[in-house]
């Protein structure tokens, strides 16, 4: 089972302006948590901080109650692995992009493993030698996951990871995800501002507005028949 990841008193500041104003927050090991929010609320900066890819000033996240400055920076992000909105492969085949990790650890990564990883991002074994640039979107976002579950993650991190995705692949990559916790046990950290997505994929959801957390709960709770709820409220587009 993945790791919990807790979220203390996080504080950013970004040109003299509060990005991140206070965040509490709790992620159970193997959970799917959605972190929802309008553009600028500060989730992408939040996720930054969880792999140490922004040092924030005051704060302390704790992977699996280990504070993350006290762990190397390179094993942290081994275990916490990231994907992306921008999907962004390398020109070559789809098999040295999912050793991409592990050809910069100077390791081989054998082709058997490859297909390993292919087959868990619900990728064809097959597609190993196919050049990168030719993938469509959907194909490129799973070998971006792939690529992530390289380094054997206990979590990871998405970053809108569906928001360059048509409809059909973006399900597809949800479906894919709810799996990799099934089969793995992962701690999913999800950043969307698509409420419907979060209602799909989340075990539970924080809402994040200007840098503070409004709002926690199930998805069944939050957008209940006539919720009052903030969540409801950014739903239907009211929210001030
Ligand atoms: N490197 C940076 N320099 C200056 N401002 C930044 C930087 N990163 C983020 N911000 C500001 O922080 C706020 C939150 O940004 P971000 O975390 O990207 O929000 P979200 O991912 O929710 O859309 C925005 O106002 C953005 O302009
Ligand atoms: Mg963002």
């Amino acid at each position: 089972m993945g790791p919990t990841i807790r979220i203390e008193d996080l504080r950013l500041e970004r040109d003299q302006r509060p990005v991140l104003n206070g965040v509490h927050m709790a992620i159970g090991g193997g959970e799917i948590v959605c972190l929802l929010g309008p553009s600028g609320a500060g989730k992408s900066s939040l996720l930054r901080c969880i792999n140490r890819l922004t040092e924030p000033p005051a704060g302390t996240i704790f992977l699996a109650d280990t504070d993350v400055t006290a762990i190397d920076v390179l094993s942290l992000r081994r275990q916490v692995g990231m994907v992306f909105q921008q999907v962004s492969l390398f020109p070559g085949i789809v098999a040295e992009n999912v050793a991409y990790g592990a050809t910069l650890q100077k390791r081989t990564l054998p082709s058997k493993e490859i297909k390993r990883l292919l087959t868990l991002a619900d990728l064809p074994a097959d597609i190993a030698g196919q050049d990168s640039q030719t993938l469509s979107g959907g194909q490129a976002q799973r070998v971006a996951i792939a690529r992530a579950l390289a380094t054997e993650p206990s979590a990871l991190l998405l970053d809108e990871p569906t928001s360059a995705l048509d409809p059909a692949s973006t399900r597809h990559v949800e479906e894919t995800m709810l799996k990799l916790r099934q089969e793995l046990g992962l701690t999913l950290l999800w950043v969307t501002h698509l409420p419907e997505q979060a209602k799909r994929i989340a075990d539970r959801i924080y809402l994040l507005v200007e840098g503070q957390v409004v709002e926690e709960g199930a998805p069944e709770h939050l957008f209940g028949a006539d919720s009052d709820h903030l969540a409801a409220i950014f739903a239907a587009g009211e929210l001030e």
